[in-house]
């Protein structure tokens, strides 16, 4: 199959300002999100990966500092567009879905009004009693019912799952190039979760645009991403078609998310802790591979930081052994 690439991500490092210093929170990433496909970003808490999504979007916090590399979307640099246009881009090539859709939801409006306003940048060309119409159809394909009491209600007024919803058709109505979904299912309980995740897969069949879909949990990126990229510690240590990084994983950092993963009946994330010892500090970066000190393969080697290989087609390792 053709692996055409939308957004290439080349040497990307971004550094937080902090009381106690510069925080290296992201250092040399670089990953490509191939078109129409969805590609999944796993790693524990802390790894990087909100602000790897987050600079997608250019959305990045004000306390950001020294930001280098590139974000390319079919060659044009994201982080030199002024903020006018990034505004721009993210109200229709760009699109994004959060883990908690109350914070992305205005509770003083409608949501016909809040996914009348989201299509605007899109279709400028349409006049609202058109873009309700939109919204209307939109809300049933996600699967809400009577979509038209649902319009005239206010996000307080819906359940968790249902608000989720809403978040995902407006995203959709946005008919982004590339939609980021980071953690869209973690503050649901375990069933409606199900029913998303379920969602997500039916509408990838008829989206177009590229999914980044971050998550804690292998399960959810096993079940829905084509490739994966798994983060430690601000890089990218492996990446992957799907079937292949869980087939055959090539760094131990990724064995060790697996064999933390393995019990099903484990809370998705919270298996994660498991893997013994913590992040390290991204302050003061200790020299050499990132993992090592929490690595059971180490060895002499690993003093020096091993580079984002190639190990075999598509499939990529930051580890001497691999
Ligand atoms: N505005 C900020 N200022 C300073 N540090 C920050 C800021 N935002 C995030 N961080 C830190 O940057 C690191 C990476 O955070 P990030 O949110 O990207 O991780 P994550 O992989 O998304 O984690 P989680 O799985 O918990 O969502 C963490 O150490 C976090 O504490
Ligand atoms: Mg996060």
């Amino acid at each position: 199959m053709n692996r055409e690439t939308l957004v290439e991500i080349k040497n990307l490092s971004v550094d937080f300002s902090t009381a106690k210093g510069a925080l290296h929170v992201l250092r040399d990433v670089s990953l490509s999100i191939p078109r129409n496909r969805v590609v999944g970003l796993v790693g524990e808490s802390g790894s990087g990966k909100s602000t790897l999504a987050l600079a997608l979007l250019g959305l990045l916090p004000d306390n950001t500092g020294e930001v280098s590399g590139r974000i390319e979307l079919d060659g044009e640099n994201l982080l030199d567009v002024p903020p006018e246009e990034l505004r721009r881009l993210r109200g229709g090539r760009i699109a994004m879905i959060f883990q908690d859709p109350m914070t992305s939801l205005n509770p003083v409006f409608s949501i016909g009004t809040q996914l009348v306003d989201a299509q605007r940048n899109r279709h400028p060309q349409l006049g609202r009693r058109e873009l309700l119409k939109r919204a209307d159809e939109m809300l049933k394909r996600v699967g809400i019912s009577n979509p038209e009491a649902r319009l005239a209600a206010y996000p307080h007024q819906l359940s968790g799952g249902m608000r989720q919803r809403v978040m995902i058709a407006m995203a959709l109505l946005c008919e982004p190039d590339i939609l980021i979904a980071d953690e869209p299912t973690t503050a649901l309980d375990v069933t409606i979760e199900a029913q998303i995740v379920r969602l997500l897969d039916d509408l990838r069949a008829d989206f177009s645009g590229s999914i980044v879909l971050v998550s804690h949990s292998l399960g959810l990126i096993s079940e829905l991403c084509d490739e994966v990229a798994v983060m430690y510690a601000g890089k990218v240590v492996e990446s992957a078609p799907t079937k292949i990084l869980f087939g055959n994983p090539r760094h131990p950092y990724t064995l060790a998310l697996l064999a933390c993963e393995i019990d099903p009946e484990d809370e998705p994330g919270e298996a994660l802790v498991t893997i013994k010892g913590g992040l390290p500090d991204l302050i003061d970066v200790p020299k050499g591979c990132i993992f090592a000190a929490r690595c059971p393969s180490r060895f002499g080697k690993c003093v020096e930081e091993p580079p984002l290989c190639e190990v075999e087609a598509g499939h990529k390792s930051a580890c001497w052994l691999a």
